[in-house]
Formats: C-alpha cells, sequence, structure tokens
C-alpha cells in the first residue's frame, strides 16, 4: 500500500450490472473489502504488464491448456517451441483429463519474443487458454 501523500482521483465509471456482480463476487474471492483497492491493483497490474519496452530482457511463463487428441496439435506446439527465439529454461506437462493437458513453459528473452510466442501458441486450433505471465529480468539486478 502507497504511504504517499500523492493526491487521490475519483472517477465514475459505467459498467453494466452482470459485469459489476461478477466482479463483486471475484473482489470478495480474492479477499477485497472495497471496489478501490481492487480496481488500484488491477491497474497497477495491467501497467506492470505492460510497460516493459521493446527489446527489455523478461523472465516468464507461459500456460496452456489444450486437447491433445487435437490432431498434429502437439508436434506443432513442440515444433514452435524448439524454432522459438525466446529460450526455452523448462517446460511442465500435466496430463488434466483423458482430453485435457497443461503446459507450463518457463521463458526468457526480449518482451516481443515471449508475446511473439504466447500470440503463436494461442493461435493453435486446439489450443484452449493461453497466458503468458512474465516480469522485468531489471528487477534481479
Ligand atoms: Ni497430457
Amino acid at each position: 500500500m502507497s504511504q504517499n501523500k500523492e493526491k487521490v482521483l475519483r472517477f465514475g465509471v459505467s459498467v453494466e450490472e452482470s459485469l459489476i456482480q461478477k466482479f463483486e463476487k471475484l473482489i470478495r474471492r480474492k479477499g477485497y473489502t472495497n471496489r478501490s483497492e481492487a480496481i488500484r491493483d488491477m491497474i497497477r497490474d495491467v501497467l506492470a504488464a505492460e510497460s516493459a519496452e521493446k527489446g527489455q530482457e523478461m523472465v516468464g511463463s507461459i500456460l496452456i491448456i489444450y486437447d491433445h487428441h487435437r490432431p498434429h496439435l502437439v508436434e506443432k506446439l513442440l515444433a514452435l517451441q524448439h524454432d522459438a527465439d525466446a529460450e526455452i529454461i523448462a517446460s511442465q506437462h500435466v496430463h488434466l483429463d483423458h482430453h485435457h493437458c497443461m503446459e507450463t513453459i518457463i521463458v526468457r528473452g526480449p518482451v516481443e519474443k515471449l508475446e511473439e510466442l504466447q500470440g503463436r501458441i494461442g493461435a493453435l486450433k486446439g489450443v484452449g487458454q493461453c497466458l503468458l505471465s512474465q516480469a522485468s529480468c531489471q528487477v534481479l539486478h
């Protein structure tokens, strides 16, 4: 939580009732006591994720949920990783059920290369979700 005396601005947001109900449910589950703190955290997360400049070295993980029965999908996933410009540090595979697999790939490289790999994997037919979490390597220095 910020301890400085920066001026706090209020703003109004128009949101559909069903959307705000889902949001309220989510923030209660996450333990927030009010909307403002939840929205502030979300803004910070988005800004942190989007603040990387082209060429900036990042580390991250790509979480993929996919249907391994989809023809050629497994081969395509492997080929994308072998040919990626980003460094693939490790990957872990979990068989979720008869159809679905979860794979996490630990990656390192320039932000645009990680996003490119996420985009290519996410575009494959049979991939349900493809989420990239990344952090700047600068925090390590
Ligand atoms: Ni599997």
